[in-house]
């Protein structure tokens, strides 16, 4: 199983031979920029965890041109129905058998319009029950009792959770978090894109490892074996 990270909290999963693509943002993303050409990214599915801009940038072209099918909110799959996407699949929170395994659809604590304006619907996060691993991408969202849900959900192989703080958790939250869902391999995202969410690597590394938790901070472009 395969993780590439395109900067933010754009990502791809391979696995069983089918790529999953997340929250694809790389038009504007300051750190995609030289790295990440949308354009070369291919997807069989696309998962999107809420409306905003940096979460659904490059989500409308990519779909097209790839024809992957995209997993969201309905609201936010009747508003990329608008504008020509053909192959999609709404949900709200609850869960479906598709060709990857389950996909449940939970909630996040965040808040989710389009970047037209448009109502996104409740944001949220995926635990994707695949033929290889069980993994959980929250989205953007804050400390929130719903991780005490996840002692029912099974365990989770590994887990990617924003830790840049100001709009999500920072790294001290998503330690609580990755203790409240009983992961111990967190991939974090949506950290050092802009101002607000700098963060200091070291120090969120060490803050995880004292809890006997992995942080991997992914590098732009690259790709890890998990
Ligand atoms: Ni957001
Ligand atoms: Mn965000």
């Amino acid at each position: 199983m395969k993780f590439t990270f395109y900067g933010h909290a754009t990502f791809m999963i391979e696995t069983d031979g089918k790529k999953i693509l997340f929250d694809p943002f790389i038009t504007g993303n300051p750190s995609a920029a030289g790295k990440v050409n949308a354009d070369d990214i291919q997807a069989d599915y696309i998962l999107v965890s809420h409306g905003h801009g940096d979460h659904v940038g490059d989500l409308v072209s990519i779909a097209k041109r790839t024809n992957a099918k995209v997993i969201s909110a309905y609201e936010i799959i009747s508003w990329a129905e608008k504008q020509g996407v053909t192959n999609f699949h709404p949900m709200n929170f609850g869960s479906f058998n598709f060709e990857i395994g389950k996909v449940r659809y939970v909630p996040a604590m965040h808040s989710s319009v389009l970047p037209d304006g448009t109502y996104g619907g409740n944001p949220g996060g995926f635990v994707v029950y695949g033929k290889e691993k069980t993994f959980y991408y929250s989205g953007d969202t804050s400390l929130t009792s719903e991780f005490q849900m996840f002692q029912y959900y099974g365990s989770m192989d590994f887990a990617i959770l924003p830790v840049g703080g100001n709009f999500t958790m920072d790294a001290a939250d998503a330690v609580i978090a990755a203790k409240m869902i009983n992961c111990k391999k967190i991939i974090g995202v949506h950290f050092d894109t802009f101002g607000y969410i700098k963060i200091d690597h070291e120090a969120a590394i060490a803050m995880f490892a004292k809890e006997g938790i992995e942080l991997i901070l992914p590098e732009v472009g690259k790709t890890i074996e998990l």
